[in-house]
């Protein structure tokens, strides 16, 4: 038998202080990626998950330090039975495959989204991935299942409203800075860019609040086929952007 050696990955820029620290993600284009091909979507969705290995292996290369991904909204829901079912079944698959590589590789996982209509079996295996890696501080991986934006709002503004019914909580004392502490993203930066890959211009319901000020890649290239390279790429060009936050450069 012929043992083919894993080939060399090629060094990657580092972005440099100017780089984003928090990157988030939306991977499009699984299904039309699957489609081309004459296969299942299922088969476009299996391919992105080797995607998501080797983008958050370039993580450390490139300085990025938290990266989190859209891998199922809250309307994804709205899919086949039988895509709904084949991505759980993936993210099982992933995590019960991933969990030691991950841990090796000194990678904190963190889950956002809302858990109560996720499956008992996921739901354990993603509270054990999250125990594991939780002193693991190389790279800070949150993946959003069943998460929509709206909904995070939703769900944190109830439970604001009841610390104010509770009496723990003053409305006057409501700002900009107590809101994100309710959300399931209370311990993150916000994210610096966010990249949509397939050619579509929205940024569905992901990471409302958070991505008030971040910079926005959209572009082409369907998920499964995102490179290393290209991560890297729009995370070095990232750093000549000119982010003023509202203010006027002096
Ligand atoms: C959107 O593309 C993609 C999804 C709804 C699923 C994303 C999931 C993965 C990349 C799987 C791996 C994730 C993990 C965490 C293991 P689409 O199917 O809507 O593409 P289309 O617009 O071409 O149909």
């Amino acid at each position: 038998m012929i043992r083919r050696s894993k080939p060399k990955l090629q060094p990657l820029p580092a972005a440099g202080p100017d780089g984003p620290r928090h990157v988030a993600i939306i991977m499009d284009g699984n299904g039309r990626w699957a489609t081309q091909r004459g296969r299942p979507r299922l088969f476009g969705h299996h391919s992105g998950a080797k995607r998501v290995r080797e983008v958050v292996e370039a993580c450390p290369d490139v300085g990025v330090e938290y990266l989190t991904i859209f891998a199922f909204s809250t309307e994804n829901w709205k899919r086949t039975q039988v895509e709904v079912a084949g991505l759980m079944s993936l993210f099982r698959r992933y995590i019960t495959k991933e969990t030691r590589a991950l841990n090796e590789r000194g990678v904190r996982v963190r889950f956002i989204g809302d858990r109560v209509r996720l499956d008992h079996k996921l739901i354990k295996l993603m509270n054990e991935l999250e125990e594991i890696t939780s002193q693991n501080t190389s790279v800070h991986l949150t993946i959003a299942i069943n998460y929509g934006g709206r909904d995070e709002v939703a769900r944190a503004t109830k439970r604001l409203a009841q610390d104010v019914a509770d009496g723990r909580l003053d409305p006057e004392a409501i700002d900009e800075e107590t809101l994100p502490k309710y959300l399931d993203t209370y311990v993150l930066p916000d994210p610096d860019l966010v990249i949509r890959t397939s050619g579509e211009a929205r940024i569905s319901n992901f990471l409302l609040w958070q991505s008030a000020y971040a910079e926005y890649e959209f572009i082409d290239t369907l998920w499964p086929d995102f490179t290393r390279e290209e991560f890297a790429a729009l995370c070095c060009s990232y750093g000549g952007r000119d982010r003023r936050f509202g203010a006027v450069k002096t």
